[in-house]
């Protein structure tokens, strides 16, 4: 809900839980007066009015009182006099960079819809604020667009400046969001790390001074993730304020936090501004991409529960038509079983396993084009390898399905190896700045997707090949970032677009994609999470967590990503021990548990496993076809992330089921068991928790090691009873049927 008070100079955004309070002062300025816990009232300017004036501050508008550097600028610009970290910037043709932007009204409606060219968080029911500030003097205008998800619990923002002056101006900086607090005892919270470490939850204290998390690759890569928060110290799992916001944007981004002088904090985030600047000529717009604001008064788990619910209802795979009722399908990939080395034998012999356990999806990755038998070559030549698959793609997809499994295949379209014949024929479509060697990463160039003819021919070459074989997923895979910030389509001027006009290009290219094939689902992958952003889940509603599929690392990567992404976006798969990646030793039993944390999969030699594997991996796809329902529905709970055991849950949509999982990654000596205390169940009902039993272990009930009844508040408060494990690496897993 939108409350508008104060004779139009009060915007109160309404949300089940939550309220964000801005308003216009008497000058002009835009102040963002409160966000937190939902509150109620009719006036709220006297939050402003009543600030007392700090030293050292030169007066605004030559009013001595009024400091605005010591004010909640909602969208500051630099100068004017507020000398903070500006959230827009723009140079006009005389070099001056000075704007002063100023209230000139509102507009409230109903119905969230995309941006111009970019994916946003969508809704018939969300209702929308738009502000306008005008600078006067440059005809400049910006209009923030705030998007209300009442009961979601959720907020976005975007903004569009619009040069409505005579000359051309150059946007400098241009945030999506921007709010600020008056305090300055905050810890941030953002997830980095590294290739194969992927969303790992980093938390500091912050003090005076500016912090920030970043990406300057062209996405926004392996070490960071396009979100922070912020969190009242003491805040946890549970309980305290948290206040987030999350990019929807797969390109360079900046997230930042300054704690000023005057113990204020501003937080914002937008596109990277470093190395980035766009051209707006006269009558010109530019849109920013969209910021997904989330506040929780209960701690980090309903921070996560509230993006959960938000995207997959109102962002993810917005073309896929998988719909309700429809699941994710449990995948093979050939990748860790074969890597480049297979044929068509090898493939349908790993198929006949696969079907035999239970796979619903087999899907072919890397090496099945042109003459890619290594990652030297190809990548560009969409054209099946007959000689390699033994026949045509759509023959082998066709043998594929009459062993009872769908068919899937990897793509890297954004790139180019200069050993191709697209390259030998077009070398000027790869990113690249004239009169310079180029850098090759995997043996490979980044192709210039801001040019449309690159767009047109990825488009043409994956629709292609998806009519001819009967395809329904697609790994889009992208494995390398642009270091050669150079665009031979761009003029000089315009250079610093390419960063930006390259994701625009994406979006157009899997707009028209996923539109043209709604039934495929499209799985993201950057060598594993190196872009899991919303944006790109807006097209494709399942991303691969990290390369790195060992299942202890995995606990790490999978807890950060789910922190916002819901588990149904991240794809995982149980692989072969030692670990390709790790070397480690996992029981199978662990690996099955941890990969059922999201969309299951399984990507290493089925041929090569012995008999009671094999039995546990079909007990495995079996299980998980039963419960992944509430995994990909469901509401999720962290319950341990502590010391060496890590635990989760989900409980149903309808509450009446839930899936409870826990690992202890080193064995201790001299331990008592202990128990686990559930969450999200209900008080008094009673649940029976069956604990799941490993293929080949005796029990009485087939599958169920053992059983017991408890009542929902005696599992959330006392809890549920764990084993002792033996071994590292040893996981518990339990099915909790609520009673009558
Ligand atoms: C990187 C991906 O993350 C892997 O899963 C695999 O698809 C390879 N690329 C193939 O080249």
């Amino acid at each position: 809900m939108i409350q508008v008070l104060e004779q139009g100079r009060t915007f109160h955004l309404i949300t089940a839980h939550t309220s964000m309070i801005l308003h216009a002062m008497p000058s002009g300025h835009l102040m963002s007066l409160y966000w937190g816990s939902r509150v109620e009232g009719d006036s709220f300017s006297y939050i402003v009015r009543d600030m007392k004036k700090a030293s050292y501050l030169c007066g605004t508008d030559g009013i001595n009182d009024f400091r605005l550097e010591q004010y909640p600028v909602l969208y500051p610009s630099w100068g004017n006099p507020d000398l903070r970290m500006p959230a827009v910037q723009f140079c006009y043709e005389d070099g001056s960079v000075m704007t002063d932007l100023r209230f000139k009204g509102y507009r409230v409606y109903r119905g969230k819809e995309t941006l111009p060219g970019l994916p946003a968080v969508i809704s018939r029911e969300a209702e929308c604020l738009e502000l306008t500030l005008g600078d006067s003097i440059s005809n400049l205008e910006i209009r923030l667009t705030y998007g209300v998800f009442e009961r979601y619990d959720a907020i976005t923002g975007s903004v569009m400046a619009a040069n409505r002056g005579e000359k051309a101006v150059t946007v400098e900086r241009l945030m999506s969001g921007c709010f600020s607090f008056p305090d300055d005892r905050y810890e941030l919270m953002t997830l980095t790390g590294a290739w194969g470490r992927e969303c790992h939850v980093n938390r500091q204290e912050i003090r005076q001074g500016r912090f920030a998390v970043e990406s300057t690759r062209g996405a926004g890569g392996h070490g960071q993730n396009p979100f922070l928060a912020l969190a009242e110290p003491g805040a946890d799992e549970d309980r305290g304020n948290i206040w987030s916001m999350n990019l929807v944007y797969s390109g360079s981004f900046e997230g930042s936090v300054e704690v000023d002088m005057h113990q204020n904090t501003r937080m914002m985030m937008g596109i990277q501004p470093f190395g980035f600047s766009w051209l707006l000529e006269k009558g010109e717009k530019f849109a920013s991409p969209e910021v997904v604001m989330v506040h929780s008064g209960e701690g980090m788990g309903a921070m996560s529960r509230i993006y959960h619910c938000l995207y997959r209802e109102c962002l993810m795979g917005r073309n896929y038509q998988g719909g309700p009722g429809k699941y994710r399908p449990v995948l093979f990939n050939n990748w860790e079983a074969t890597y480049f080395d297979f044929n068509r034998d090898r493939l349908l012999e790993l198929a006949d396993q696969a079907a035999a356990l239970g796979v619903e999806c087999f899907v072919l990755d890397d090496g099945w084009f042109g003459n890619r038998d290594s990652a030297d070559r190809s990548l560009g030549d969409w054209t099946e390898n007959r000689n390699k698959l033994g026949g045509s793609l759509a023959g082998l997809a066709e043998a594929v399905r009459k062993r009872g499994m769908e068919f899937g295949l990897w793509f890297e379209p954004e790139m180019v190896s200069p050993d191709s014949r697209l390259f030998r024929s077009h070398p000027d479509w790869a990113i690249q700045v004239k009169g310079r060697p180029k850098q090759l990463a995997r043996n490979q160039l980044v192709l210039d997707l801001s040019r449309e003819e690159v767009q047109d021919y990825i488009v043409e070459s994956v629709d292609r090949v998806l009519r001819e074989a009967p395809i329904t997923y697609v790994k889009w895979d992208m494995n390398r970032n642009i270091t050669d910030w150079g665009s031979g389509h761009l003029a000089a001027g315009r250079q610093k677009e390419l960063g930006h006009r390259y994701i625009l290009g994406l979006y157009r290219i899997l707009e028209r994609l996923t539109g043209m094939h709604p039934d495929v689902l499209f799985e993201g992958c950057a060598g594993g999470g190196g872009r899991f952003d919303p944006g790109m889940l807006y097209y494709m509603p399942q991303i691969w967590a990290s390369d790195d599929t060992d299942a202890a690392e995995r606990l790490a990567i999978q807890h950060g990503t789910a922190c916002v992404y819901p588990p149904v976006s991240m794809g995982c798969h149980v692989s072969a021990c030692p670990n390709h990646i790790v070397g480690r030793e996992t029981p199978l039993f662990t690996r099955g548990v941890v990969a059922m944390e999201g969309n299951l999969g399984y990507e290493l030699d089925l041929t090569a496993m012995e008999e009671k594997d094999k039995d546990e991996v079909k007990r495995q796809i079996g299980f998980y076809k039963d419960i992944r329902e509430i995994v990909q529905k469901g509401r999720y709970y962290r319950l341990k992330h502590d010391g060496d055991q890590r635990a989760w849950m989900y409980v149903s949509e309808k509450g009446d089921r839930a899936v409870v999982s826990f690992v202890q990654i080193l064995a201790k000596a001299n331990t008592v068991p202990k128990r686990l205390r559930l969450k999200g169940l209900e008080r008094e009902a009673f649940y029976r928790a069956e604990q799941v039993m490993e293929a080949g272990e005796e029990a009485g009930t087939p599958g169920i090691r053992d059983v017991c009844l408890l009542r929902g508040s005696s599992l959330m408060n006392i809890g549920l009873g764990l084993n002792r494990p033996s071994g590292d690496f040893q996981a518990q897993q339990w099915v909790m049927y609520r009673e009558g």
